[in-house]
């Protein structure tokens, strides 16, 4: 008999329903998972719509105040799925009502908010993770794996990019429902810790530290109004972000984010590059990695575009037959799966509170770099 798992989760957003999803698909293709969820109780502050997401999705019970679904003895575990300025209030309530603690990434708005965070979960001795989802899509699972493994050999190169283009418009409020992330009282950063952070855990998992940084940070609009009190406010957050990065292996990087490069949603991409081989990979064509072996002398040599779908690949013998995809929703169903499987072993699913605050770090080393226009140390240690 599997042990039921409560789940209170906070936002009903974009990350609400991912989670939420994730959280109903988990136990179904990942059978043998010691611990079944059972979505109990539901947190937003419009009732109304707190309660059309609960019917709509099976949580038993809505409450509007946070501080109630982290009191409640009907709850196990807490889900953080609001806007970044709520994680650190919520996570260290809920890591002192000994629940387990889940949050969505940025891990906090600062370092000093992370560190917090870090000491109250390891105090209360809960179990707790960061949604950095993107190492769960089976073809960055499967790009560690060819990492690990060596075949790359000395690495020289990482470049990241994650490019958007929805800020463009000065017309665009900040602040509010939708907007939270334009108002740097409520996201912390703007692509930085949006976009670059996501790049950077990636990075830092698939190549350890990052020692050093340089960056160039810009806010192309100065001014917008705020919607919350209508009126026009300097805008805190960086619109756009490039930066140099050292890595204690030695490799060199280059990482741009930005919300300004017109006919791009949502392009993730990265690329390493090694002494004996290459990967590339491309959100947009998420389930492919791309692979330069430089020991294959034959006539075919060349880039490899390998369609990570085989049961033998990362993830993939849980969910259809060999060939077909699968997609973005999946790293989290797949972030479930591994946080339940681990909870009871050594080896935690990462990255933990701390695993994360170690990409804080490097977020916050950006923004002073872009600020002072020196080079600034991470203080990274994995
Ligand atoms: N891992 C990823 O790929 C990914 C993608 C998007 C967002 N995120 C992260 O997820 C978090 C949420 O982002 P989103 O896109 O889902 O935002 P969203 O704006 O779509 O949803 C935020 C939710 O938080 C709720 N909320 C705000 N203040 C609250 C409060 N005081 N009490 C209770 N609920 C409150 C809102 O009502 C809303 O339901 C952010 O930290 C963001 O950085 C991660």
């Amino acid at each position: 008999m599997k042990k039921k798992i409560r789940v209170g989760m906070i936002g009903y957003g974009f990350m609400g329903k991912a989670h939420t999803n994730a959280f109903r698909q988990a136990a179904k293709f990942f059978p043998d998972l010691p611990y079944e969820p059972e979505l109990k109780m539901f947190c937003a502050r419009n009732e109304e719509r707190a309660k059309q997401f609960a019917d709509n999705w099976g949580y038993e019970k809505v409450v509007t105040d946070w501080q109630k679904i982290v009191e409640s003895d009907e709850v196990d575990l807490i889900d953080i799925c609001a806007p970044n300025n709520m994680h650190r209030d919520i996570a260290i309530a809920a890591a002192e009502a000994g629940k387990w603690v889940l949050t969505e990434k940025p891990l906090s708005l600062n370092v000093a908010q992370g560190e917090e965070m870090v000491a109250a979960v390891e105090k209360a001795g809960v179990p707790n993770m960061v949604w950095y989802n993107y190492r769960r899509i089976p073809s960055v699972t499967l790009a560690k794996n060819i990492v690990d493994r060596g075949s790359l050999g000395k690495i020289f190169h990482y470049r990241a990019n994650f490019l958007q283009d929805w800020t463009i418009s000065a017309d665009l409020p900040q602040g509010g429902e939708g907007l939270w992330r334009l108002d740097v009282d409520v996201a912390g950063s703007g692509v930085t810790g949006d976009l670059l952070a996501h790049c950077i855990d990636t990075a830092m998992w698939l190549n350890g530290s990052i020692v050093e940084v340089s960056a160039m940070t810009e806010t192309f609009i100065k001014e917008r109004e705020h919607s919350l009190t209508g009126k026009v406010q300097k805008v805190g957050i960086d619109d756009a972000c490039a930066f140099l990065a050292k890595f204690e292996n030695g490799s060199l990087a280059i990482f741009e984010s930005t919300r300004y490069a017109r006919g791009h949603k949502a392009l993730y991409t990265f690329e390493i590059n090694g002494e004996k081989s290459s990967i590339s990979w491309d959100l947009h064509d998420l389930h492919r990695l791309k692979y330069f072996d430089h020991s294959d002398e034959s006539i075919v040599r060349g880039w490899r575009d390998i369609h990570v779908t085989d049961g033998d690949q990362p993830y993939m013998d849980k969910w259809w037959v060999p060939g077909l995809n699968i997609g973005f929703e999946h790293s989290f169903t797949h972030g479930v799966a591994d946080f339940l499987a681990s909870v009871d072993s050594e080896n935690k699913a990462q990255p933990d509170f701390r695993n994360a605050l170690q990409t804080q770090k490097v977020c916050e080393a950006v923004i002073n770099s872009g600020k002072s226009r020196q080079w600034e140390k991470t203080k990274v240690e994995l």
